[in-house]
């Protein structure tokens, strides 16, 4: 069986890291929460500034504990007053003699905070390695003049949006002038390869001109250029996307233009997809107000662009079983069925 339909049948990769929020989303005393696989999760940072992840649902009532109260490190519950530690420990009961029930915990599940993201491991906890996290450490190492990290939310299955970047073919017909490919990709054969777990898709053209974005940087905006699209997608639905364009030269990372861009999806049900972006470059980094309008018009795409088109394939589609409408493939597909075919068998791995 490809894909399980109903919300309450449908099987996530569970053992796996995936992004729950940005850095920035996580603040101060804040309790903040988010749907992460189909479950609630409350996040804080420990008044040493650590960010924690467990349960938001009370186990008493189910009142979810980020409307509640945080009193040094712990959160207490809004509704009946039972208080819990960064731990997911019950620390105080109120009621008759305090005796704190056995099962009155919560649970937590290991974070790793990195480059800018806050990644999560939903499976088994004694699994959680943080050296299998994807390496997004140029974020870093990187001036913030030449960074940039944002969220979006598509209401869609995560693995249409995988689809979407894993198919790049798409910008040659849906995207506007600032990216768009002017039909150089659909006719290419996407070279793809798998090494390891992870799965590589490429695109390389000779541009008439480069791309908008690239051609107001390059020396001679006008004239043709070398290009490249490479996507290397790390289970489950996180995707690096390098983008190059080169002039009079061979290597692309010194003598060219080169996005470096992470494109991570994360499942909030099996219908709704939480969408963190993050850019970093080689050129220009230190021009903030380029950096600005650059994500600003990439984010105007996948919002404007991408967004719309993926939601009513979604609407259209009804369920999220989309190999099991039979759909027609395409020479561009390739990259995106291998992906779709790996992930199911992980799963199915996971839950035999
Ligand atoms: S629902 Fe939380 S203490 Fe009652
Ligand atoms: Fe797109």
């Amino acid at each position: 069986m490809e894909n399980i339909i109903t919300s309450d049948g449908y099987r996530f990769l569970k053992n796996a890291w995936y992004v729950a929020a940005l850095s920035e989303e996580i603040v101060g005393e804040e309790l903040f929460a988010r749907t992460i696989l189909s479950e609630s999760v409350l996040f804080y940072r420990t008044l040493e500034g650590k960010p924690v992840a467990m349960s938001n649902r009370c186990p008493h009532r189910f009142a979810p504990l980020n409307i509640g109260k945080r009193e040094g490190d712990t959160v207490t519950c809004h509704y009946h007053g039972l208080t819990f530690d960064a731990q997911g420990e019950c620390t105080n009961n109120p009621h008759g003699n305090g005796k704190i029930p056995q099962a009155c915990k919560l649970n937590t599940y290991a974070v790793e905070e990195r480059d800018g993201f806050i990644w999560i491991w939903m499976g088994e906890q004694d699994k959680a390695d943080p050296s299998k996290i994807m390496d997004c450490s140029c974020l870093t190492r990187n001036p913030d003049s030449a960074v940039a990290h944002t969220y979006m939310h598509n209401k869609c299955n995560y693995e249409l949006v995988t689809d979407n970047i894993m198919d790049l073919s798409h910008i040659d017909h849906l995207h506007g002038p600032l990216i768009n490919t002017n039909g150089k990709l659909s006719p290419l054969l996407p070279k793809v390869s798998e090494a390891g777990d992870n799965i590589t898709v490429r695109w390389d053209w000779l541009a008439d001109p480069a791309m908008l974005l690239f051609a107001q940087n390059l020396a001679r905006p006008e004239d043709t250029a070398n290009q490249f699209f490479e996507v290397v997608w790390h289970a489950p639905s996180n995707m690096q996307l390098t983008v190059g364009a080169v002039q009079d030269a061979e290597d692309y990372h010194q003598d060219g233009l080169v996005l470096y861009d992470f494109h991570i999806m994360t499942p909030e049900s099996a219908t709704t997809t939480h969408y963190f972006f993050a850019s970093t470059r080689n050129y220009m980094m230190d021009d903030a107000a380029y950096n600005k309008a650059k994500m600003d018009g990439m984010i105007e795409a996948f919002t404007l662009e991408d967004k719309p088109v993926i939601e009513a394939q979604q609407r259209e589609m009804g369920g999220i079983d989309l190999l099991g409408l039979n759909p027609v493939l395409l020479s561009s597909d390739a990259g995106g069925i291998r992906v779709r075919r790996k992930l199911r068998s992980m799963i199915e791995a996971e839950s035999a």
